[in-house]
């Protein structure tokens, strides 16, 4: 087992969580600002990272020390004695409230220095001797060709290590962009967030269902992770997408798990829509009409009373049909009105008059948003 450091996004108690519960709450370490540190195995890093949507790189602690020029040093002798080609580097630190604490700028040179001395020719990317973007290491290949070292805070002085994977933004952009079939009306789930949804439910579940699928994009998570998946829509239109995105997956990603999907209002589920052996609902839910501006209170009023019926009906059914353990993951509308949010009234004791205690909730706006989403796991009381 090794130590790892793992880079939280920015919606970090969220990301944190989405960690516990994949790599077992039983294997953290510690967490600090940015990262979240775990005692694992990870034979592939990277597939790790692909699943994760709230990690931003994953760094493997190769030691820990007051002195950073010593671990930088042999760190580099390691990795490229024998190397050939041009090297790009970064050198990034983590988790310092004041940056100015670690002298960047003389660890670069330095470890230039280092390298030259091995023969190498190279070249750190880091731009004003700051943290470099992820998007930086990530466009230019320092991770397969040369090294990002991290310098992070950490309880007891300073771990030093080295990225092992990043988020793989290309990937991410072509599932959001390239899929057949998109509605902009409906506004559409990031792929990181769904991913995020389904683990949130834990590493066990293997079949998962969405009863508000839209162009599906759980559904093709949930495939990617090798998941059983089925999804529903009252909109023939969205179940047609979904079908056709599920399609573009499977050929695109060679994925061999299976999917089901149909026209259902949510609210009319009965048992042999879904598997016996069903693990986990896992949605975004129906967040209520496509706005532009942000409603005026009695519309507001007026919306969360729709969605008070419609997720009452709908939780109050799901609670019949499903096993026991089976919890729901979803999102729940809040508006942003001017600096507040403004959350869904009383959604605790609807979810209670329907048979569920809500475990956990998290905040997830983005700059900009009027409808944000609130993301809740319910379990059955
Ligand atoms: C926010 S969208 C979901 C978007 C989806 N996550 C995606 O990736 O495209 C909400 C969906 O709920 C569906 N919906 C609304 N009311 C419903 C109901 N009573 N039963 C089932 N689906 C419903 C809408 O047709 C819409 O596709």
């Amino acid at each position: 087992m090794n130590l790892y450091a793992f880079e939280l996004g920015r919606k970090r108690h969220l990301c944190f969580s989405e960690l516990m519960s994949v790599l077992g709450e039983e294997n953290f370490v510690e967490k600090n600002n940015d990262t979240a540190t775990f005692k694992i195995d990870l034979s592939d890093p990277q597939a790790m990272q692909d699943r994760l949507g709230g990690t931003i790189k994953i760094i493997k602690i190769l030691d820990n020390s007051k002195d950073l020029k010593g671990p930088i040093e042999k760190i580099l002798e390691k990795d490229f004695s024998n190397h050939e080609g041009k090297i790009p580097f970064a050198i990034n630190i983590l988790n310092f409230k004041n940056p100015r604490q670690i002298n960047i700028k003389e660890l670069l040179s330095f470890s230039k220095k280092i390298l030259k001395s091995l023969g190498n020719n190279a070249r750190f990317i880091n731009k004003n001797f700051k943290n470099t973007p992820p998007s930086t290491i990530f466009k230019s290949r320092v991770i397969e060709k040369g090294i990002d070292i991290n310098i992070i805070r950490q309880d007891n002085g300073y771990a030093i290590g080295k990225t092992v994977s990043i988020q793989n933004i290309d990937l991410y952009s072509k599932r959001d962009f390239d899929k057949p079939c998109r509605d902009a009306k409906i506004g559409m789930l990031p792929p990181k967030l769904a991913q995020i949804l389904i683990n949130l439910a834990g590493p066990d579940t293997s079949t998962i269902y969405d009863p508000f699928c839209g162009t599906g994009t759980v559904l093709m998570e949930g495939l990617l992770m090798g998941k059983t998946v089925v999804g529903s829509d009252i909109g023939s239109k969205l179940v047609d997408y979904s079908q056709r995105n599920c399609e573009w997956l499977e050929k695109e990603y060679e994925t061999s798990a299976s999917y089901k999907v149909f026209t259902k209002d949510a609210q009319k589920l009965e048992s042999n829509d879904i598997p016996n052996d069903l693990d986990a609902i896992i949605t975004e839910g129906y967040l209520g009409p496509p706005i532009n501006n942000t409603p005026s209170p009695e519309r507001r009023k007026e919306i969360f009373a729709e969605l008070t019926e419609l997720h009452h009906n709908w939780l109050t059914n799901a609670h019949k049909i499903t096993p026991a353990n089976c919890k729901i993951v979803m999102c729940k509308t809040a508006y942003k009105v001017g600096e507040k949010i403004e959350h869904f009234p009383d959604f605790e004791l609807l979810a209670e008059s329907a048979g569920y205690e809500i475990t956990k909730t998290f905040t997830y706006e983005r700059p900009n948003q009027i409808v944000i989403r609130d993301i809740a796991i319910l379990e059955k009381i």
